[in-house]
């Protein structure tokens, strides 16, 4: 055979050198994600809520079909589960609960919005770890759509819209004339294996998307809007629930973007059931308040979080990690990675008298562990102050550790870029200079021999 003419050997050559780079290209563009936790099912049944005499009007009250809608779902129990499609239009009703094995389908166009007659809405039972309702005594308002006990739930579509219009709720909390806790946006409850994907919320009564004795949770490509100076409305606040996985959120709410939480005082600490395993990666926000928190309700411990790849504009505080005497518990094994702040009063927050208490039965002498937050590779422009660390005199915090570091700003007259008591860890390049509570190591993987 004769060797090939030198031509083709040249094509050959460049045509390998292509699917290199093409290679290589298409391994970059592999995108990291914890989505695969939870398997997006597909629904060989189908209803539309027009069958149910939902009428898309922005007037019509359509609780009758959405109720029905999730019985016959819960009750036909279809091989596979239903999907219950919203058509384009908006959609007023009063609080629906979900059942397993459905999909809440919103088309592009569709709005399910809460009414604002807030007279009739239904209370429930406080959730054991909290004692009571988070802001009033006794039981609280359902959420405006409520999950208890399911499994296998999706919720998603084509960037359809689900509106708490929370804003009667809000002038209500400012007037200080609430009988009981606002209503969250979506409440689910003891449950797993539950997808929220597609979908824009907007104008939370409260808290927007509650996860709270949960696993295998996957919340993401949602947009969260709430005004700035809206009370309580966090964006995501996974609660005493393992296994979460927070992905491409836009979240822009008047309190903390994402806060991890375990419960309050002495009934969290009683509950006993930690959050972990929380990922939260590729978010992008604005807050008076937190960028990514971890409590103040900690109570009954949280661990193993990583939140990377985290963008803020404007917030308060962007990393806060906040308990208080009486709340036991711990928080540990967290980490922050690749965080960007635009304009806050802080960088990083780390404090032990942050949040009330339930009642005045709470235990002094609960105080909580804290060992081991890592912060690495985080940078700033118009950071007031870098960051205040405030560890529990009693209950000192223990490996906290900042890595590469630059947080650039101008902190008030009476401030210090750093202030820090009551802690101890390591810090590697850290700019402005770290506090001296924190031991200046050569190497950043230094900072696992201090927790
Ligand atoms: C919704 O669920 C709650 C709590 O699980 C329950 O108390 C309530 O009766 C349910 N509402 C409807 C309309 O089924
Ligand atoms: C994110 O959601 C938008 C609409 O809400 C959709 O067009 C887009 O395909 C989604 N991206 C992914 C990765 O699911
Ligand atoms: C989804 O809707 C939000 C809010 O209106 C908007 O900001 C976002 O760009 C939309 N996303 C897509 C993919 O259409
Ligand atoms: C957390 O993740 C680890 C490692 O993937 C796993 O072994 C552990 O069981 C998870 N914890 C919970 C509570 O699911
Ligand atoms: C600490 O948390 C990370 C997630 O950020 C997890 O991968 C790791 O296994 C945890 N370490 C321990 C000792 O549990």
């Amino acid at each position: 055979m004769p060797p090939p003419p030198p031509a083709s050997a040249a094509i050959l050559l460049v045509a390998v050198a292509v699917l290199l780079v093409a290679g290589a290209a298409s391994a970059a563009e592999e995108v990291v994600t914890c989505s695969g936790i939870v398997p997006m099912s597909e629904r060989a049944d189908r209803i539309s809520i027009a069958d149910f005499g939902g009428v898309g009007d922005g007037r019509t009250l359509n609780t009758k079909a959405f109720r029905e809608a999730v019985y016959r779902i819960g009750h036909l129990s279809r091989p596979g589960g239903t999907l219950l499609y919203v058509p384009p239009g908006v959609y007023l009703t009063e609080s629906f609960n979900l059942t397993s094995h459905m999909t809440l389908y919103l088309a592009r166009g569709a709005v399910i919005k809460a009414t604002q007659d807030t007279s009739n809405w239904p209370l429930i039972a406080p959730l054991p770890s909290y004692g009571r309702g988070r802001e009033r005594p006794g039981g609280r308002y359902i959420s405006f759509i409520h999950g208890d006990g399911l499994q296998d739930v999706i919720i998603t579509g084509e960037n359809g819209t689900i509106d708490g219009q929370g804003d009667v709720w809000w002038n209500m909390w400012r007037r200080r004339t609430l009988s009981f806790t606002r209503p969250n946006l979506i409440e689910l409850v003891n449950s797993q294996d539950i997808i929220i994907s597609n979908v824009v919320f907007q104008n939370s009564p409260f808290w927007n998307i509650h996860p709270v004795y949960c696993s295998n949770v996957v919340v993401r490509n949602v947009t969260i809007l709430a005004p700035l100076d809206s009370p309580n409305t966090d964006g995501i606040d996974p609660d005493s629930s393992s296994n979460v996985c927070i992905e491409d959120a836009y979240i822009s709410v008047g309190d903390d973007l994402v806060s991890v939480k375990s419960g309050w005082d002495e009934y969290g600490i009683a509950y006993g059931r930690p959050s972990s395993n929380i990922t939260i990666r590729r978010l992008t926000g604005s807050s008076p308040y937190a960028g990514i928190a971890v409590g103040s309700e900690a109570s009954g411990g949280v661990e193993n979080v990583l939140a990377e790849n985290i963008n803020l504009y404007k917030v308060g505080i962007g990393i806060h990690v906040k308990t208080n005497t009486g709340r036991g518990g711990f928080i540990r094994n967290i980490t922050f990675s690749d965080v960007y702040v635009e304009n806050a009063r802080k960088g990083i927050k780390i404090s032990g008298d942050v949040g009330d208490h339930p009642d005045d039965n709470y235990d002094p002498n609960a105080l909580p562990v804290v060992n081991g937050i890592l912060v690495k590779d985080m940078r700033g422009t118009k950071v007031q102050q870098a960051g205040l660390i405030r560890g529990i005199k009693n209950a000192p915090f223990t490996g906290v550790c900042l890595s590469n570091i630059n947080l650039p700003g101008k902190p008030g007259p009476r401030e210090d870029p750093w202030s820090c008591s009551d802690v101890s860890g390591a810090a590697f390049e850290v700019s402005p200079s770290p506090c001296s509570e924190l031991t200046s190591v050569s190497h950043s993987d230094s900072c696992a021999t201090y927790s």
